[in-house]
């Protein structure tokens, strides 16, 4: 990481990302105001918007020119148009608000498309993984992952997509040693980080996968639509992050 400019911004994400967790565990015994959004499952709280609104100020403040795109109050900008940063101040609402654990705090920083800052805190775990998309740490540590052969793994899936075969998803399960669905894109993108599972299918926002895709790639990972086309960080897409040799072994597209 030499770029001083960058290093400046890297340093301020991982500041701005632990001072949300922080915030959320002070807060999270207090009563929580939660309300539905499009349906009754798809619940959003108080300290979502708060911690959102924070990170948002922040990043003004020090970053004027920079544009924001972030999951609550409709803040949406082209992840092509110039300094994009990227939030999902809690991911994992329902296990926040059920669990109160498997959650994140996720920010990721793009410069005309490309992704150049992905940072997901596991609260509960006070765990950070932070990187540049050609390294990317856990904590202090730097991360060496290998990754082992599908018929040795098990899948993080979305359960709607499981049950659909979605990308037929259901027969690539068979060739694995089961699948698993955690309720938190960010989550699972540490899961991955952490080896523990092979890849991750769900149906996906852009501020879901946005940190996920610049972390697993140092790796080797891809972060496509089920077509193996880009993501398009605009409204919900069916994905994968999975290995890219396993993208090139597909003979033909994956379909819906
Ligand atoms: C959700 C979680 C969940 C995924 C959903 C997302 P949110 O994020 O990441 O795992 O299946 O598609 O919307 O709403 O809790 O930030
Ligand atoms: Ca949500
Ligand atoms: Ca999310
Ligand atoms: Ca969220």
């Amino acid at each position: 990481m030499t770029d001083n400019r960058l290093n400046i911004k890297l340093e301020f994400a991982k500041k701005v990302v632990k001072h949300a967790g922080a915030y959320i565990k002070a807060h999270m015994t207090d009563t929580l105001e939660i309300s539905e959004k499009t349906h009754f499952d798809d619940l959003v709280t108080n300290l979502d918007r708060e911690v959102q609104d924070m990170l948002i100020t922040k990043i003004q403040e020090l970053f004027p020119g920079d544009h924001i795109l972030a999951e609550e109050n409709n803040v949406r900008h082209d992840i092509n148009d110039g300094n994009v940063w990227v939030i999902d101040p809690i991911d994992g609402t329902t296990n926040f608000i059920v669990q109160k654990d498997n959650f994140a705090v996720m920010l990721a920083y793009y410069e005309s498309g490309i992704g150049k800052l992905g940072l997901i805190l596991d609260v509960m775990k006070d765990t950070l993984y932070w990187g540049d998309g050609s390294t990317t740490y856990k904590n202090d540590a730097q991360i060496s992952l290998s990754v082992a052969p599908l018929a040795q793994s098990l899948i993080g899936v979305s359960t709607y997509m499981y049950r659909t075969n979605a990308g037929g998803l259901l027969d690539l399960s068979h060739q694995s040693l089961g699948v698993r669905a955690i309720g938190s894109a960010g989550i699972e993108y540490t899961n991955i980080l952490d080896g523990k599972i092979w890849g991750y299918f769900s149906n996906l926002s852009p501020w879901d996968y946005a940190a996920g895709a610049i972390l697993i790639a140092p790796f080797g990972y891809v972060t496509v639509q089920l077509d193996g086309s880009p993501m398009s960080f605009e409204g919900r897409q069916m994905m994968m992050s999975i290995p890219k040799q396993q993208l090139e072994k597909l003979s033909r597209p994956i379909k819906n």
